[in-house]
């Protein structure tokens, strides 16, 4: 199957109360072993493509033809989205030019009346072209890729407004901030998450920051509308860890253990683990 948009496998994500995992790719261990990961769940999965990844992997172009090739030459059968991470307005445009099939566009450090005029202007863009939106209220905190946010709490009115544009899904803050979680974190606010599913119905909600939420947290947030969540920082972690075990260990020194093809694998095989994990508690485990 080639690459679907998003929309259609977070509208039943949202139906029947599970979410579907983004995971951000790097390079071509990172895309094959998440593919990998959902095809074995028989799980829909997102790739997720940050503008920095995009140009670390050479351009938009690059990771279109790198995930079409791969879907066919892994006989990948479940439903996957090309999605763009955080996009800006130029991103996003390009990105649909160059064949994703989602992108999120963020506006959320503009005005919301800026973030109003340019996410709508998006969104037609991208419905000619049949490819879903995500948009974005209130900044996620932490770092990721150079964008910076201050981990604000979403106005749930202001969320209303822009899930009113037709975008395809909505990303809130709601306390949730990218890479690790500080020791005094306050934890997700769940009562301004229940508040946005109240005023924004049947929007799949979308939780950034997936790396180091605790579990019951995160099941709480699926049956207050969270049909999509993101996890980019837990899968750098392990497979740097995986790496560095093998290196440590001087597997690099024996026979041909300098191959990267053997070299990457560790980590590799840690990022597809992750996945699983993931994939099996967000519930979209046989959903694809
Ligand atoms: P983490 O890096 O914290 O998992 O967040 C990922 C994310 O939200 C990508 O947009």
């Amino acid at each position: 199957m080639g690459l679907v948009s998003a929309k259609e496998m977070l509208v039943k994500a949202r139906e029947e109360g599970y979410a579907v995992g983004q995971f951000n790719i790097n390079n071509l261990e990172w895309t094959k072993a998440v593919l990998l990961a959902a095809e074995e769940l028989n799980s829909p999965v997102i790739l997720g493509v940050s503008e920095g990844a995009a140009k670390y992997m050479t351009g938009f172009k690059t990771v279109v033809g790198m995930v079409e090739g791969m879907l066919e030459g892994l006989g990948i059968t479940v439903p996957v989205a090309l999605h763009l991470d955080h996009g800006s307005f130029e991103g996003a445009k390009a990105c649909i030019e160059a064949g994703f099939s989602s992108v999120m566009f963020d506006g959320s450090h503009y005005s919301i009346e800026e973030n109003i005029s340019k996410t709508k202007e998006i969104v037609d863009f991208a419905n000619q072209r049949g490819i879903s939106v995500e948009a974005e209220v209130g900044s996620i905190g932490g770092e990721e890729d150079g964008i910076t946010g201050a981990g604000e709490v979403a106005d749930p009115n202001e969320c209303k407004m822009i899930a009113d544009l037709g975008v395809t899904m909505l990303a809130a803050g709601i306390g949730n901030i990218h890479g690790k979680y500080p020791e005094n974190w306050q934890g997700l606010n769940l009562e301004v998450l229940g508040q946005i599913q109240d005023i924004a119905g049947k929007m799949p909600l979308v939780l950034h920051g997936g790396t180091g939420i605790p579990e019951d947290m995160i099941t709480e947030a699926i049956t207050l509308g969270v049909s999509k969540i993101n996890v980019n920082t837990e899968c750098q972690l392990v497979f740097a860890e995986a790496t560095r075990k093998y290196v440590e260990a001087g597997k690099d020194l024996e026979g041909k253990g300098f191959d990267p093809r053997k070299l990457l694998a560790p980590g590799s095989k840690a990022i597809a683990d992750t996945v699983k994990e993931k994939i099996e508690l967000f519930g979209s485990k046989g959903k694809a």
